[in-house]
């Protein structure tokens, strides 16, 4: 048993309103099933950002200009990161910031191979603590990077002391580009975050697989029901695990009450207007320089100077 994951797993399930950290999805399944995630058709962010990615390198390469430091906030993968350094020249230093080391370490042999000619300089570190990087050059030649529509996950005063931590961090002349799926119908965000396959279904569940594994629980998986609701007033998509029946459970040797119809609340998705957005980046100190979206407005790559 892993009394980290029980005692993160209990603070959330004995609250009035149950909830369990987003952080938990992420095992070895949780990210092999985040993976295929990416790849459904109705999962329209992964491919959405990675054609605007493609489209706009050029411009933010012209902005950072030649021989620049790219901070990419959790970076587990190099792939977002590699459609920016496509520009020979352009980006001469790579520092992923991520909490997972092993990661970072095969992100560093890939990146050893496929780009010999970029320093590559992984950090172990949550973004939501302060992070100090030595030597980033004060010349304006600074870019952080925050893609895959991560700011999502964090409540919106999350997302602004992030964004004012990033600020601090980079330093004086730094920008930040920032990649946000944007508001839009549920008609659209519902099956992206319900698909057709169940995929989704299984990535919420497998929450319980790993608590049953790790936080010695006996969560029967057929007793709970996959959800995505589009809060409206709240402009997101959560992602609830309802009990079908009423029933007990055991985590860690604690008895865990569910009445019929109650729901774990498991993840929030931000989808903000890109006024909300730009106003959140404002908040942290950071103008606007320049925005992209793809053709049907879906997604938004936002690029931010300092004030
Ligand atoms: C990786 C947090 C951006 O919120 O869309 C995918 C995670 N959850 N399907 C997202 C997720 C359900 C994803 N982020």
């Amino acid at each position: 048993m892993d009394p980290d994951v029980a005692r993160m797993a209990l603070e959330g399930l004995l609250a009035p309103r149950k909830t369990l950290p987003p952080s938990l999805f992420y095992d070895e399944e949780g990210c092999r099933l985040f993976y295929r995630i990416t790849d459904l058709p109705e999962y329209y962010l992964t491919r959405t950002e990675r054609v605007l990615l493609a489209e706009i390198g050029p411009a933010i390469a012209a902005a950072v200009g030649p021989g620049a430091t790219l901070v990419e906030y959790g970076a587990s993968h190099e792939e977002k990161a590699c459609l920016l350094m496509a520009f020979p020249g352009a980006f001469a230093r790579y520092i992923p910031v991520d909490v997972a080391a092993p990661e970072l370490s095969r992100l560093r042999e890939r990146m050893a191979v496929s780009h010999q000619a970029v320093n590559v300089e992984p950090v172990v570190a949550d973004f939501m603590r302060p992070i100090v990087l030595a030597g980033l050059p004060r010349d304006g030649r600074v870019l952080g990077f925050f893609p895959g529509s991560t700011i999502g996950n964090l409540e919106p005063s999350e997302a602004i002391s992030f964004l004012v931590r990033a600020r601090e961090t980079l330093g004086p002349r730094a920008r930040f580009l920032l990649g946000a799926d944007l508001r839009k119908s549920p008609s659209v965000l519902i099956p992206a975050y319900d698909d057709a396959e169940g995929v989704t279904a299984a990535f919420n569940r497998n929450l319980l697989v790993r608590l049953n594994r790790e936080a010695a629980a006996n969560f029967d998986l057929m007793a709970f029901r996959h959800e995505a609701r589009w809060n409206d007033a709240e402009s997101r998509i959560e992602m609830h695990l309802v009990s079908l029946r009423d029933q007990k459970i055991i985590l860690a040797g604690v008895t865990v009450h569910f009445a019929e119809g109650e729901s774990i609340h498991t993840e929030n998705s931000y989808k903000h207007a890109p006024d909300a957005l730009l106003t959140l980046a404002r908040d942290a100190g950071w103008a606007l320089e320049r925005q992209w979206t793809d053709p049907a407005g879906r997604f938004g790559h936002f690029l931010f100077g300092l004030q």
